[in-house]
């Protein structure tokens, strides 16, 4: 069972009825500076996209990035913001209902993939699924970038804990990744002082199916 109940979606769903915490009007700042000191390649994915405004932030950079949320209000409200943005940058933009624990079934393969608390939603066993899938959803040299949660809360409904040793457990050389930066950070959210995170940069080896 998820942290989120038997029905995650529903949860989401019902979060997304008011204003979600953790949509502050723009994107988490910490992985806005990991992204600019490792600069991702296109097309970017953005699992767990929100509202949108991380994919937004990359585009309004020149970058083509296709956001996925399983919430349709939260995909509704990153259009409607896309549709007030200049043509040249709505265009690089794609947003789908979609799971994102599962992006190869978007049946495309992306230079980058960006997630700004999606991981940290996940049990342990979602996200060796994830991983799995992450590694065929990336192109070779492709990167994936993560802001989780640096702390465990004893309450239901909140995301887990990610720490550096799980990354290297998870991300290892013989399953075909290379740790660029683990470091520590900040999640910043609309009802609580900053949180602390943790941010990674991952790379795709070359020459992994
Ligand atoms: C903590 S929020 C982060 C939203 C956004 N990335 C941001 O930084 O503001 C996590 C997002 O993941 C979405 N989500 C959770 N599980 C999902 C799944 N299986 N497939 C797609 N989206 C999912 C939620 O609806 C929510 O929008």
């Amino acid at each position: 069972m998820s942290r989120f109940g038997s029905d995650p979606r529903a949860f989401f769903d019902f979060v997304y009825s008011d204003i979600p915490p953790w949509d502050i009007g723009g994107p988490q700042p910490a992985m806005s500076a990991l992204l600019a000191g490792y600069p991702p390649m296109n097309p970017i994915l953005d699992v767990g996209c929100g509202s949108g405004d991380l994919a937004i932030s990359l585009a309004q950079l020149g970058l083509q990035v296709t956001g996925i949320d399983f919430v349709e209000a939260a995909i509704t409200q990153a259009r409607a913001k896309a549709g007030l943005l200049p043509a040249e940058v709505a265009h690089l933009l794609d947003f789908q209902v979609a799971d994102a624990l599962q992006p190869s079934l978007l049946r495309r393969q992306f230079g980058s993939v960006v997630d700004s608390g999606f991981l940290h939603l996940l049990e342990s066993e979602e996200c060796d699924r994830f991983v799995e899938d992450l590694a065929l959803t990336l192109l070779p040299g492709g990167r994936y970038y993560l802001l989780a949660f640096a702390v465990e809360f004893p309450m239901p409904n909140l995301p887990r804990q990610v720490t550096a040793q799980e990354l290297r457990a998870r991300f290892t050389v013989e399953k075909g990744w290379n740790i660029q930066d683990i470091r520590p950070a900040e999640f910043l959210s609309r009802v609580a002082p900053p949180l602390p995170a943790i941010a990674a940069c991952i790379e795709r080896l070359p020459g992994q199916i």
